[in-house]
């Protein structure tokens, strides 16, 4: 296949009305024909970038979108149960926040946080206009005063997060019809509002879960980046930077709470209408919150039984290694003689383990409220009960972790980090392992 027959495959492919008729209808209403079509494309775009190792630099850019906006009807035609990445688009939210390819890490940390403001406002709009009469989506089951309740808590939250970053909307209020439109600077910002949020029903709350689950994941990112970056400040001695990365990590944590009260504001009822849609989606299944995870306390093995089967998640075994080297573990290894920016660096420590607790907590709580009558969480676990432990267990070893009286030694060789670039630890890793990508691919 040439070039030109790739991109005449994209353009006869009637990109706004699927995104229309998956927005407004839910995913699983889409008709037949414009499904197995999305499905067939994205095996078109898949087997020409696999034959083609020299693609013009525009035509790869639209390849890429193309390849994560169509891959959950791919996956939808090989599985009838929906998956975490399938269902979410996360892929979609990363190539956003451009952490599948090599970012420097502020560019990332300013990518986070503009989507967690884009996407506030685009869910504020989504309720207001519900509110008014004026909305065409979500149509089923909506609770006028639990909306409003939302609104406020969403508009309070958004004040707190934005501080006075004027609001950025997109400007135009109907999806944009071409691939190249998205793909361009100003248009990236439109494929991040309407390419990731496809509910599978018209459930009016099953966007508010959606969207909840893109600012966690923004979150997460933002999160486990400035982890990453502390990680090889303090392998540097650089503990200045390190705790300056961490005061970057904490305003991403402090988001999860009051966020989470705000999804509170849906009811268990609500929650059980697309809750069987959503089949075995669970952010168990989340590479983001995985790799933060390992990031800040290293391997779980409760996890890691869980998430064996996925795909995408299989090789973050491969970091339960006495090499692996985690903020907590790296954190007992900090003496305040050797810095006067030590204090603060474990201020923030504690202050990021607080917040995690905090929303740990209100998680569990949410889990036991909306699932008590159902023993099993859609990732397969015991549900709550497997919550109740991940909480226990994450507070206790990150506790051990940060107890000052608690020393590790100093790291001896801190020269063989000295050659290693953007993601460190996932080279080092990944190397070991004898695999020749790193462990952020483009599939994540
Ligand atoms: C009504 C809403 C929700 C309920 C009832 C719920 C329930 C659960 C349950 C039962 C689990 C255990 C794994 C499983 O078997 O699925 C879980 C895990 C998880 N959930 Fe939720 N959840 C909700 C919303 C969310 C949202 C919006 C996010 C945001 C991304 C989220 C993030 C996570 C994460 C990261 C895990 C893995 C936790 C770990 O392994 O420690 N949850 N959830």
């Amino acid at each position: 296949m040439t070039e030109e027959q790739i991109r005449d495959l994209l353009e006869a492919f009637d990109l706004s009305a699927y995104v229309e008729a998956s927005r407004i209808g839910g995913r699983a209403q889409l008709p037949e024909s414009i499904r197995g079509e999305a499905a067939e494309l994205y095996r078109q775009v898949c087997a020409f970038r696999v034959g083609h190792s020299l693609i013009s630099r525009d035509l790869d850019n639209v390849l890429e979108l193309a390849h994560r906006v169509l891959f959950p009807e791919w996956f939808f035609s090989e599985n009838d149960i929906p998956r975490y990445r399938a269902y979410t688009n996360v892929g979609v939210l990363n190539w956003y926040l451009r952490t599948v390819r090599r970012t420097p890490y502020q560019e990332i940390w300013t990518r986070c946080a503009l989507a967690i403001r884009m996407l506030l406002q685009d869910l504020i709009a989504y309720e207001v206009n519900s509110l008014a009469g004026l909305e065409p989506r979500g149509s089923g089951s909506f609770d006028e005063r639990a909306a409003r309740d939302r609104v406020d808590r969403l508009k309070a939250l958004y004040t707190a997060f934005s501080a006075g970053h004027p609001p950025a909307g997109p400007t135009i209020d109907a999806p944009p019809a071409s691939w190249e439109h998205y793909v361009s600077d100003q248009g990236s910002i439109h494929a991040l509002v309407y390419l990731t949020a496809f509910p599978q029903t018209v459930e009016h709350d099953e966007y508010l879960f959606l969207r909840t689950i893109h600012v966690s994941e923004c979150c997460f990112w933002g999160i486990l980046t400035a982890s990453l970056a502390a990680v090889e400040s303090v392998k540097r001695q650089q503990i200045r930077t390190a705790a300056t990365c961490m005061g970057v990590a904490l305003p991403f944590a402090e988001l999860l709470t009051p966020l989470f009260q705000a999804l509170k504001t849906m009811s268990p009822e609500h929650f059980r209408g697309f809750r069987d849609a959503t089949g075995d989606a669970s952010a168990i299944q989340s590479r983001t919150y995985q790799l933060m995870q390992i990031a800040l306390t290293g391997v779980n093995a409760d996890t890691i039984k869980v998430i064996t089967g996925i795909d995408e998640l299989q090789d973050l075994e491969g970091y339960d290694q006495p090499w692996f080297t985690s903020l907590a573990h790296l954190a007992k290894s900090i003496r305040s003689e050797d810095s006067s920016h030590a204090p603060m660096l474990t201020q923030h420590l504690d202050a990021l383990s607080k917040e995690l607790r905090k929303w740990r907590t209100l998680h569990h709580g949410i889990a036991r409220n909306y699932l008590s009558d159902i023993p099993q969480g859609t990732g397969g676990t015991s549900g709550p009960q497997y919550l109740k432990h991940t909480v226990q267990d994450t507070i206790a070893q990150a506790a051990e972790a940060l107890r000052s009286d608690v020393r590790n030694p100093q790291p001896r060789k801190l020269d063989q980090y000295r050659d290693e670039n953007l993601w460190p630890e996932e080279n080092s890793v990944a190397r070991r392992l004898g695999q020749t990508q790193p462990v952020l691919t483009p599939a994540n």
